[in-house]
């Protein structure tokens, strides 16, 4: 995509080596993160939601902030201050967060996808409050229906920018997080297993499509966020 009409190279900025390990100034990119977990109404009080502080998603917008760039934030419901310089946009349902991040992600230079993405919602959403009746019966059923992947979505039309995705698994994950990654398109995947859940620190393994390979022990989330704010910085300039 074209670079003409971005500002110019931030240059208080510090300097980060390039992918050959060459030291440049750095150019602003324009970054979106998602973060936190969507919710799915079943009626106005209720919902279909997935476990996620917000955490890692709020340290990579926080770090590349810090660097100069100019983040956009999407994030689900948490309880988390809005890093410096951030724009923030505040989304409820999977359905929001598609439209908050093709939005934002027009003309951005990279997209982190670190949101816990309902897959379901309900069929219906009630405009009252669901009764149980007494002495009714003591089972219930919500039609679901899928939602769209938003990163499978958007990661559709990106062209040479940089997508990188979350895998959250338990078990082998790592079969599986590589096969997220092609299926969806991404540039990488972040593998976190679920004891990553609420913490704030997180062990990972970063896959990416080329071939690459990068195990990431424990670390908190703010130095992984260092490490993943490094990929957009030294990705291949078009
Ligand atoms: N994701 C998304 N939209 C969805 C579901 C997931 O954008 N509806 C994104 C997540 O933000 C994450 C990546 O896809 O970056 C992988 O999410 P995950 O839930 O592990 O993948 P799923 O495709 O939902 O697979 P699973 O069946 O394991 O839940």
């Amino acid at each position: 995509m074209t670079r003409a009409a971005e500002p110019p190279t931030n240059d208080h900025a510090d300097r980060a080596p390039d992918a050959r390990g060459r030291r440049r100034a750095r150019r602003q990119l324009r970054v979106v993160v998602t973060a936190g977990p969507t919710r799915e109404h079943i009626d106005p009080v209720r919902y279909l939601s997935n476990e996620s502080s917000g955490r890692m998603g709020f340290a990579i917008a926080a770090e590349a902030s810090r660097r100069g760039h100019r983040v956009a934030l999407v994030s689900g419901p948490v309880n988390l201050p809005t890093p410096p310089g951030v724009r923030r946009i505040d989304v409820e349902s999977a359905r929001d967060m598609l439209v908050a991040v093709q939005r934002a992600f027009r003309g951005a230079d990279a997209l982190y996808m670190a949101a816990a993405v309902a897959d379901w919602r309900p069929a219906r959403r009630l405009s009252g409050k669901w009764r149980a009746k007494d002495g009714g019966a003591a089972r219930a059923k919500i039609e679901l229906v899928k939602n769209p992947d938003v990163l499978a979505t958007v990661a559709r039309g990106k062209g040479p920018r940089i997508v990188v995705g979350f895998a959250l698994e338990t078990g082998n994950g790592e079969r599986r997080a590589r096969s997220k990654m092609m299926k969806k398109g991404l540039d990488y995947v972040v593998l976190n297993d679920a004891s990553a859940l609420n913490a704030t620190t997180s062990s990972a393994t970063l896959i990416g499509r080329d071939g690459t390979r990068q195990v990431l022990p424990q670390k908190k989330k703010q130095q992984l966020a260092r490490v993943l704010v490094d990929l957009a910085e030294t990705w291949p300039r078009t």
